[in-house]
């Protein structure tokens, strides 16, 4: 097994408080709770006020990492963002982060990696941390999917919610704690089973795009479950390889919150049972890069993560991109 170069340590979330629930998508789609419930998992979401931008609920989150971790915002050497609804296109939320936070020290930028946003967020400190470019990275998955979000979209607006969460990686304190292992993916021919097709150069905002709703997440969702079901299964049997362990030594799994049904197949096939899996999908729907970094959060406060567990992160989204990472706490 390797030594660790990086570890993480301290984390935190937000999450707005306006709750929508299934029985609230009833009046606004033809759906129904029995349905979003057994085909998803999902009861209730969190949807962001005017407020709550991006930064905002990420600056939340990395106030309670820095004090975990006893440090302040100068001690930044780098914000990694990984968002897929930045609060504007130009600059980097993690920019606006930056400022907000107070992190003058540190280079700021976003990782547009959809749903795996988070894992390749935390792959690419310790690459920082590794090559001495860095001490201490903020990583942070951070969503406002409510604003690219078709609500007039039965398919995909029961899915999505709001919030962030993050970390703090650092250079590793001793030889056992720490990353043991990643492994990131992407597949760009599939990028329009799960895209926004306006917006960017190849569709600038006109009055067309207000009209055909292109601005907005669209989704083969048969398609993407399929994919993501078997993407997510072999990025755990590589994280595992990677890190010299079975699922036997994996104390708790955190997936990406998509689907419980995608949720349950990676656990079957990555060996580890439910009790070791946590699911959080029914509170707070897909945050997308936000919804590993909130289960991390949860895991550590409620003490399902102790000093010493093994812990297998996944996911998988838009991109196609997917990404693993085995943490020992
Ligand atoms: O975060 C990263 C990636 N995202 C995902 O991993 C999401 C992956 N996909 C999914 O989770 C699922 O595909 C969905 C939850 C989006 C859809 O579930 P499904 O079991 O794959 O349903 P489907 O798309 O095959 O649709 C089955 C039926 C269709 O009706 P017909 O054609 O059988 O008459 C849909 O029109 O369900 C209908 N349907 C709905 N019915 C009630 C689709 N959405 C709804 C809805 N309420 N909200």
């Amino acid at each position: 097994m390797k030594r660790p170069v990086a570890e993480l340590v301290g984390t935190g979330r937000y999450t707005p408080s306006k709750v929508l629930t299934n029985a609230d998508l009833e009046k606004m789609v033809d759906t129904s709770d029995e349905w979003i419930r057994e085909r998803t998992g999902i009861r209730e979401r969190r949807i962001a006020e005017p407020h709550e931008t991006v930064a905002y609920m990420s600056k939340m989150a990395a106030e309670q990492v820095l004090e975990e971790a006893g440090i302040g915002p100068e001690d930044i050497d780098a914000i990694v963002l990984g968002t897929a609804s930045p609060d504007r296109l130009l600059p980097a939320t993690a920019c606006d982060l930056q400022a907000i936070l107070g992190a003058r020290n540190a280079a700021a930028f976003d990782i547009q990696a959809a749903c795996s946003g988070f894992i390749y967020g935390l792959s690419v400190a310790e690459g920082l941390i590794a090559s001495g470019m860095a001490e201490h990275v903020l990583v942070v998955g951070a969503e406002r999917l409510s604003t690219i979000t078709d609500y007039r979209d039965r398919s995909t607006c029961i899915l999505f919610g709001d919030g962030a969460g993050a970390t703090l990686v650092r250079r590793a304190t001793d030889g056992r704690r720490g990353i043991l292992s990643g492994y990131l993916k992407s597949d760009g021919t599939l990028a329009e089973l799960l895209y926004r097709p306006g917006g960017g150069g190849c569709h600038p905002p006109d009055e067309k795009l207000l009209a055909d709703r292109s601005y907005y997440i669209k989704m083969a969702g048969r398609e993407v479950f399929k994919s993501a079901v078997k993407s997510m299964a072999d990025a755990c049997d590589r994280a595992l390889e990677r890190a010299g362990l079975t699922s036997e030594d994996i104390d708790l799994l955190i997936p990406h919150q998509a689907n419980i049904r995608i949720i349950e197949a990676t656990a079957k096939h990555a060996g580890v049972p439910m009790e070791k899996v946590y699911v959080n999908i029914d509170r707070y729907g897909n945050t997308s890069a936000a919804s590993i970094p909130i289960a991390l959060d949860e895991c550590v406060r409620c003490g399902r993560i102790r000093e010493g567990s093994n812990v297998l992160l996944v996911a998988f989204g838009g991109g196609f991109t997917w990404a693993s990472m085995v943490v020992r706490w």
